[in-house]
């Protein structure tokens, strides 16, 4: 069967109708017992490559670039490496929200606040606060994020709607639905990576990803380069997407 033949962002003259790019860092711990560290090691070379993953967005002229960070499910790892991812998402607040902000760049978190310490909160909202007005591209971080939560309460705030006489049943459609998740006004992510080699979703953008294309990049997370994100995004255009429909 024949493949399209890939293309380069500088033959398509840029990315086309990829707005928005989603990624799943993954491989941090495996990253640390190949190299013979501590896991610690491994979350804080993956932070580091967070930068990578952003300036590969920003050259290749994404809108938006989701970073899954931390899942509801990852409250469940033993206690002192939730204290380590914490007290490093803390540290990168701190630290790399100036280079974000410098960049042009908007930060927005997505995820349920309910766990997380009121310093983290202050901090986020302090990021999001200052960097509202840039528009070069939206960095969406989703930290205590896990989809069926975020669908859930999607559901429950549509249902007290209904419940309250304010909406009826026939009012509830896609966009409705969308605008009550934690996503609202950013568009579906068009492309996925998940790093690692693993090929699954693990709760991530499930409503949102209903036509994603997917890249599985064979290396792990903190070994990712901007290179690997321009790779990816090259990969995406040249595939055929239908949306369902007959081309
Ligand atoms: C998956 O690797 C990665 C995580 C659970 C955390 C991701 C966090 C970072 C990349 C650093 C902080 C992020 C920001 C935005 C500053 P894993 O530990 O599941 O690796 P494994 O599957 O090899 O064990």
């Amino acid at each position: 069967m024949a493949t399209p033949a890939q293309k380069s962002i500088e033959e398509t003259g840029g990315v086309g109708s990829l707005k928005h790019v989603a990624i799943i860092m993954d491989g941090n711990g495996r990253w640390a017992t190949y190299h013979n560290k501590p896991r610690s090691l491994g979350h804080k070379k993956g932070a580091e490559a967070v930068r990578e993953a952003i300036e590969g967005a920003i050259n290749c002229g994404v809108e938006y670039l989701t970073l899954y960070a931390f899942s509801s499910e990852n409250w469940n790892r033993p206690a002192d490496e939730v204290s380590d991812l914490m007290a490093l998402l803390k540290l990168y607040l701190k630290r790399e929200i100036k280079t974000v902000h410098k960049q042009g760049v908007r930060l927005r978190i997505i995820g349920s606040r309910e766990r997380l310490s009121p310093d983290i909160i202050k901090m986020i909202e302090k990021a999001e606060e200052k960097t509202a007005s840039n528009d070069r591209m939206t960095l969406v971080i989703a930290l205590s994020y896990g989809s069926r939560d975020e669908i859930l309460s999607a559901t429950r705030r549509i249902a007290t709607a209904v419940g309250a006489g304010e909406m009826s049943l026939n009012e509830i459609t896609e966009a409705v639905f969308s605008k009550a998740l934690w996503t609202d006004s950013i568009p579906d992510p068009d492309l996925i990576i998940r790093t690692s080699g693993e090929q699954r979703l693990s709760n991530f953008l499930l409503w949102q990803a209903a036509y994603a294309e997917f890249s599985f990049p064979q290396l792990l997370w903190p070994d990712f380069t901007k290179d690997d994100f321009k790779a990816a995004v090259e990969d995406f255009l040249g595939r055929n997407r239908r949306f369902g429909a007959r081309p």
